[in-house]
C-alpha cells in the first residue's frame, strides 16, 4: 500500500470520530449534527509529513453528515492536506441548499486558496463560485459535477456511468438473465434529482438491463421506469422505503414475486430493504444493488439482506483530490502526467470528453469504483485497510 495512504489509514480512526462528531478544523460547519458539537478541531490529527509546511488553506465544502459516505471524504480530505501542512475550513450544509452557498460564500470571506466542492444542488452554485472566480480561488468539483459555471477548473469523482453498469450486470448475472427462463420482475429506485450523477448511475444501469426489459425477460410491474418516475429527493432513505412501501401494496400485494430491486445507492438500497422487510408478502430473496459500502449497508450484505454495493474508495478520491490542489496551487495545469508523476497506487483515468458542465468539457480525474458483495468483503475492504472487521463479522469504517 502506498505510504501516503498507509499513515492516512493509520491516523484514521481518530479522524473519523471528529468528523462522526461534527468537529470541524475551520469551526464553519453548519451541519445540524454538527452544530451541536462546539469544539473545534485540534490539529492533533494533522500533518502526518512534518516536513511540509505551507501558510495555504484549504475550503472543503461537503453536502452532509447525514449520509455516511461525506463524514469520510471530509475526514479523509482534512487529514490528507493537512499532512501536509495545509490548513483547513470544512464545512457540512444538512443539505440545504441555501445553507451550501452560504458556508461557501463564507470560505471565500475567509480567503481560502483553493475551494473543493461537492454540490447538494448541481445547478445552484453558479452565482458564489462566479465570486470565487473574482477572488481567484480556484474550485475543484469534487464527486458530484457542478454545473453551469465557468469557475471550476477540474472534476474528482469515480466513472459514475459505470457505477451503474456495474449494478445493472450484477442483476443481468444474478438473475441469469441470458440463460434462464424468467420472466423475472425488477423495480427501480434512482437518486436525487439534482445531483448530476443520479442520472449517470441511472442510466448505466439501464443501459444494461433495457434490452432484457424490451424482449420481456424483465418485467416492471410499476411501470415506472424512467428517471423522472424513480429518483429520490437528497437520497432519503425515508423516501425510498415509503415510494417503494407503495409499489408493493399497488403491484405486489396479489403474490406477485419482486425478483430485483435496482437501487442507485446505499441509503435508498437501506429503505427499500425496509419496505421490503415490512410491506412485502414473498419469502424469495430480492437481488438489491446499492453504492458507497455505508456500515448499516455492508451490515446487511452479511445478513443476507442486501446483494451487492459499488465501493468508492474515498480515500483515494482524496489523494487524488490533493495532488490535483497541490498541482494548481503551484500554478501548474495538471493534465493526464499528474497520474503517473503522483505514483497513486490505484487505477485512474484522465477524461476530456464525458463531463460537459454546460460550459464545456470539465476535465476529469475518474476513479475505478468496485462490486462488493458477501464474497469478497475481506479482499476488497478489510485487507487494503478500509474498513476493520469484529469478531460477528460486521465491517467497520476507518477514517
Ligand atoms: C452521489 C455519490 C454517491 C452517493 C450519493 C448520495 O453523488 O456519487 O456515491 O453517495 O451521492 O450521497
Amino acid at each position: 500500500m502506498k505510504k501516503k495512504l498507509l499513515s492516512l489509514i493509520l491516523a484514521g480512526t481518530m479522524a473519523f470520530a471528529m468528523a462522526a462528531c461534527g468537529s470541524t478544523s475551520g469551526s464553519t460547519s453548519s451541519d445540524s449534527s454538527a452544530s451541536s458539537d462546539s469544539s473545534t478541531s485540534s490539529d492533533a490529527s494533522a500533518s502526518s509529513d512534518s516536513t511540509a509546511s505551507t501558510d495555504k488553506t484549504v475550503g472543503i465544502a461537503m453536502p452532509t453528515k447525514s449520509l455516511e459516505r461525506w463524514n469520510r471524504d471530509g475526514s479523509y480530505l482534512q487529514k490528507q492536506f493537512e499532512s501536509k501542512g495545509y490548513k483547513v475550513e470544512l464545512t457540512y450544509s444538512d443539505n440545504k441548499i441555501d445553507q451550501q452557498v452560504k458556508d461557501i460564500e463564507g470560505l471565500i470571506a475567509d480567503k481560502v486558496d483553493i475551494l473543493v466542492v461537492a454540490a447538494i444542488d448541481g445547478e445552484s452554485l453558479s452565482q458564489v463560485l462566479a465570486d470565487a472566480k473574482d477572488n481567484n480561488i480556484p474550485v475543484i468539483s469534487y464527486d458530484r459535477l457542478i454545473m453551469n459555471t465557468d469557475a471550476i477548473s477540474y472534476y474528482v469523482s469515480f466513472d459514475n456511468y459505470t457505477v451503474g453498469t456495474l449494478q445493472g450486470k450484477y442483476i443481468v448475472d444474478t438473475l441469469d438473465l441470458d440463460n434462464a427462463a424468467g420472466p423475472f420482475n425488477i423495480e427501480f429506485t434512482g437518486g436525487d434529482p439534482a445531483d448530476n450523477n443520479a442520472t449517470y448511475f441511472f442510466n448505466g444501469a439501464m443501459d444494461v438491463l433495457k434490452p432484457y426489459i424490451d424482449s420481456g425477460k424483465l418485467v416492471v410491474p410499476s411501470g415506472q421506469t424512467t428517471f423522472e418516475q424513480c429518483g429520490t429527493a437528497q437520497w432519503d432513505t425515508s423516501k425510498a422505503m415509503s415510494r417503494m412501501q407503495n409499489i408493493l401494496g399497488s403491484y405486489y400485494s396479489d403474490g406477485t414475486q419482486l425478483d430485483a430491486a435496482l437501487c442507485s445507492n446505499d441509503s435508498t438500497a437501506l429503505g427499500v430493504t425496509q419496505a421490503i422487510e415490512s410491506d412485502y408478502a414473498g419469502s424469495n430473496t430480492v437481488v438489491i444493488t446499492g453504492q458507497d459500502g455505508d456500515e448499516a449497508n455492508l451490515k446487511n450484505i452479511v445478513d443476507g439482506k442486501q446483494s451487492m454495493t459499488v465501493y468508492k474508495a474515498v480515500a483515494n478520491e482524496a489523494v487524488a483530490t490533493l495532488d490535483l490542489a497541490v498541482a494548481i496551487l503551484n500554478g501548474e495545469t495538471p493534465d493526464e502526467s499528474l497520474i503517473s508523476n503522483s505514483g497513486w497506487d490505484f487505477d485512474c483515468s484522465y477524461d476530456t470528453k464525458s463531463y460537459d458542465n454546460g460550459t464545456g468539457i470539465i476535465p476529469s480525474y475518474l476513479l475505478v469504483p468496485t462490486v462488493v458483495t458477501k464474497d469478497n468483503l475481506d479482499d476488497a475492504l478489510v485487507t487494503p485497510g478500509y474498513y476493520t472487521k469484529d469478531s460477528d463479522g460486521y465491517l467497520h469504517p476507518v477514517g
